[in-house]
């Protein structure tokens, strides 16, 4: 370990993720430290990288009348969320579960706006009775119930139709959420007549418009399309006599997985406020709903190489993370960066990087050049959105555990969890069951 390699792996997107002395730092700790305290697999995030991403939203709407509602599917961690709230923002949300997230961690109500395409009436309920700031309604159908429900509770609900613009965000098709063929949001054709619609319902009351036409976008050109198919509906709901108060745009913003190159969030938002204003809608209050841009690159997933296999035509390192920490290969085809947490001087030899479930499709990385032995650690690169919120516990492997690092102060948020933790709530099948009645607990 005296010779470090001249090129150390590149870090795509980490503002704070860096080596020193062939190690790997995230922000003022040496990671080491971090799994020799708390173990693997291990989510880590840099607070300081949230914040610096936020920040680049907040500079975009510094004067203006916004609202940046963090869309928490990305990750949704009760102490991720705080930071986010703490920093200002609201929150993004598509289920009762992810409400209940949100008060737990105090956000205003107000600040909460409500996404999705079904939500149940006991959601409605829910979120009507604290009382949250918007529904983004995606059907007739939702908008006719949403007005039942709000009826029977004696309350107005307040909604925007979420219209599809039908734009190609050129994103994974799995993430492309705006075409005419997706499930979500109402057609840009039908959008008046909804409207028109909705005007009627006592039980409701009109606040705006939104879309969010995909994720992991990383050029300019679909939003300023979704940007004009949304104007030109404002321009003709307003000459229908209709007000709206606010525009919400969604989120959908990429970032650096391997090399991208999405537009920094101020930038990209100087070029869409432009537009707004030029088209003279510029006092309007704006919402966004970014996840990813916002956590992705602040997270890593460290994870202990178990063994090196070799076979004819590939090697594996078989790893202690897995498709059920990180879905993201599995489900996508997703890229995530891998590197070792110490550099050594020993030849590169390529790998497939694998977990220990048993499933072919239980990889992390493929043909990747790796200097590593069993027994050392590696970090997954942008672990932070859309890995522990859409974590599983296939093959009753618990979910992993989460670390918020700040400087050099390091908080455990979220404990490891057992196998007792994967069973609670499941019962053995009773001998002594009556016929037609529950067995007792
Ligand atoms: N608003 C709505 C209505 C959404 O459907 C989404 C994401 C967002 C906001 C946040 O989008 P973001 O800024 O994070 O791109 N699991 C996939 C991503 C699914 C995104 C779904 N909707 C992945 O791992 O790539």
């Amino acid at each position: 370990m005296t010779a470090l390699p001249a090129h150390p792996p590149a870090l795509p997107g980490h503002p704070h993720l860096h080596y020193e002395a062939g190690e790997l730092w995230l922000e003022r700790v040496p990671v080491h430290r971090l799994t020799e305290r708390f173990g693997t697999p291990l989510f880590a995030y840099s607070r300081a990288s949230m914040l610096a991403a936020l920040s680049a939203y907040q500079q975009a709407f510094e004067g203006r009348e916004a609202l940046i509602c963090y869309a928490m599917k990305a990750n949704s961690s009760l102490a991720i969320l705080q930071t986010f709230v703490e920093a200002g923002c609201g929150l993004d949300i598509v289920s009762g579960g992810e409400l209940e997230r949100a008060l737990r961690v105090g956000v205003d109500p107000a600040k909460i706006i409500f996404s999705g395409v079904g939500k149940t009436r006991a959601e409605m309920r829910q979120a009507l009775l604290a009382g949250i700031g918007c529904f983004n309604v995606e059907s007739v159908a939702e908008l006719d119930t949403l007005h039942a429900v709000a009826t029977e509770l004696g309350q107005v609900a307040p909604i925007s139709l979420r219209v599809n613009p039908d734009v190609d965000a050129k994103t994974h098709p799995y993430i492309s959420t705006g075409l005419k063929g997706n499930k979500f949001g109402i057609a840009h054709t039908e959008a008046l007549d909804v409207y028109r619609h909705a005007a009627q319902l006592s039980g409701l009351k009109i606040h705006g418009i939104d879309c969010h036409i995909g994720s992991q976008i990383t050029e300019i050109p679909p939003f300023l399309d979704a940007m004009d198919r949304i104007l030109d509906l404002v321009d003709l709901l307003e000459s229908d006599g209709m007000h709206l108060a606010h525009i919400d745009f969604g989120g959908g913003l990429g970032i650096d997985y391997q090399g991208d190159v999405p537009p920094a969030a101020n930038i990209l938002w100087s070029a869409l406020l432009n537009r707004l204003d030029a088209r003279g809608h510029g006092n309007k209050r704006i919402l966004i709903e970014p996840g990813r841009s916002l956590v992705g690159n602040a997270g890593i997933c460290l994870t202990e190489v178990l063994f090196e296999k070799s076979g004819d035509t590939k090697n594996f390192l078989i790893v202690d993370a897995a498709m059920n920490d990180l879905p993201r290969p599995a489900m996508y085809e997703a890229y995530h960066a891998i590197v070792p947490t110490l550099l050594r001087e020993d030849a590169t030899r390529i790998y497939d990087v694998v977990g220990p479930v048993c499933e072919s499709g239980d990889w992390l990385g493929r043909d990747r050049a790796l200097a590593v032995r069993p027994g050392e650690q590696l970090a997954v690169c942008s672990a932070g959105a859309y890995c522990m919120s859409m974590a599983s516990q296939y093959n009753t492997r618990g979910r992993a555990a989460e670390v918020l690092v700040y400087g050099e102060n390091v908080q455990l948020i979220r404990e490891r969890e057992t196998p007792s933790d994967v069973m609670r709530g499941e019962r053995l099948w009773s001998p002594v069951t009556t016929p037609g009645t529950p067995s007792a607990p």
